[in-house]
This record gives C-alpha cells, structure tokens and sequence, in this order.
C-alpha cells in the first residue's frame, strides 16, 4: 500500500526560525501517523512572479507555462495528500516567499473560479508573528486562507503563533501550547 504524502511549504527564509520550528512540530505528528513528508523552503526555489500570461485558462489546464522551480511544487501537488503551508507575517500579510507561490497556484482555479484540486486534499497553515495580539493580521490571514482555498483545497487547522522574534524574544520551544498544537496539526491533517 502506498503511503499517504502530506507536503510541507515554509515561508520563512531562517531554516530555524520560529516558523520552521513549528512546521517540524508538524511534521513529526505527520511521521507519527505513517505518512510521508516533503518539506520546501520557498526560498530556496527559484519561483518568478505569475505573468498574468493566462495560458492555464486558455487552455483550461492545471499546468502552468513558466519553468521554473514551480513545477516541482506543481508535481508535489499531484502527488501528495495533504499540505501545510507555513509562513511568517511581514508586514500584515504572507512572507513574499508565500504569496509568491499562491499567485502561482493559480492554474488550479478555473475561470469561473471553478477548484482543479481535489476537495479531499487537506490544507492547514501556521503563521508566525511578532505582535503580542493575535488577531492583529485575522483579515490578511483569512483572506489567504480563504485564496488558497480557491484551489480545491480542503482547510482543516491553523495556527496563529504571536509573540515571536526569533534571537530577541524566547524561543518558540519555550511556548508548549503552540508546540502542542503544532504537533496535533500534523497528527490529524489526515484524520
Ligand atoms: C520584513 C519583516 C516584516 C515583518 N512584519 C511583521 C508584521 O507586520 N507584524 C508582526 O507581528 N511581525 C512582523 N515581523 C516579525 C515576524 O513575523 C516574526 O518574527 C516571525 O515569527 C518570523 O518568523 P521566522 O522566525 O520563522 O523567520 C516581520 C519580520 C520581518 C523580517
């Protein structure tokens, strides 16, 4: 039997950042069920802007025409059961690195706005913030929860971690409620 496959997009440029920390969290609760992950540091792919080029609609395909590192992330989207997308704020909204590769998902909303991922695939998201308030960025945050969505995607879970600042403030390993609901984000994204 083939494993399930969740696939985990990091926003954040620090490897070990608060975001990464948490989606590792993650991570484990997924690994703890048996599923197989594949973690991408945005950054670290090169993954141009969306050229508006609309081949995806003229074609009404799920497939876009720039190549670049987005292909691959277009593939794992084939192939994977599940995503956690996992991203700081920066000023009020996702880290460029994400709203990078929402633009790009573009092929997977129909011109009629019609979803082309499939409403069992499971997506739940983690955002990372210095504010002390967590409900400071709710309307950038469920505006792109809600523009994922768009896709097909299924939303399960998300997290709001506040009070972060990796170096400057206590390490996220510190706070065990956000820890906790980490892990259980990958435990039951799948569930
Ligand atoms: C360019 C930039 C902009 C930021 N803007 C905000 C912001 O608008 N609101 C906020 O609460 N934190 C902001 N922060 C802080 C980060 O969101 C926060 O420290 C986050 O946890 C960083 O995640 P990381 O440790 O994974 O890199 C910003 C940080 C940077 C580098």
């Amino acid at each position: 039997m083939q494993l399930a496959k969740v696939t985990l997009l990091i926003g954040s440029p620090r490897k070990n950042g608060s975001t990464a920390v948490l989606a590792r969290e993650a991570e484990r609760g997924l690994k703890e069920q048996g599923i197989e992950t594949e973690t991408i540091f945005l950054n670290d792919q090169e993954i141009k802007g969306c050229q508006a080029c609309y081949y995806c609609k003229k074609n009404d395909v799920a497939a876009c025409a720039v190549k670049d590192d987005m292909q691959g992330v277009h593939q794992l989207m084939q192939e994977c059961d599940g995503l956690i997308v996992a991203t700081p704020i920066y000023f009020a909204g996702v880290s460029a690195q994400t709203k990078l590769w929402l633009d790009r998902m573009f092929p997977y909303i129909g011109m009629n706005l019609s979803p082309k991922l499939p409403g069992s695939m499971k997506v739940s998201f983690i955002f990372t913030q210095n504010q002390p308030d967590a409900r400071l960025f709710e309307t950038s945050i469920t505006t792109f929860m809600q523009m994922v969505g768009f896709t097909g995607l299924t939303r399960k879970d998300y997290l709001v971690a506040y009070d972060l600042d990796s170096g400057v403030k206590p390490p996220v390993t510190d706070n065990l409620e956000f820890m906790d609901r980490a892990y259980r984000m990958g435990r039951d994204l799948l569930t």
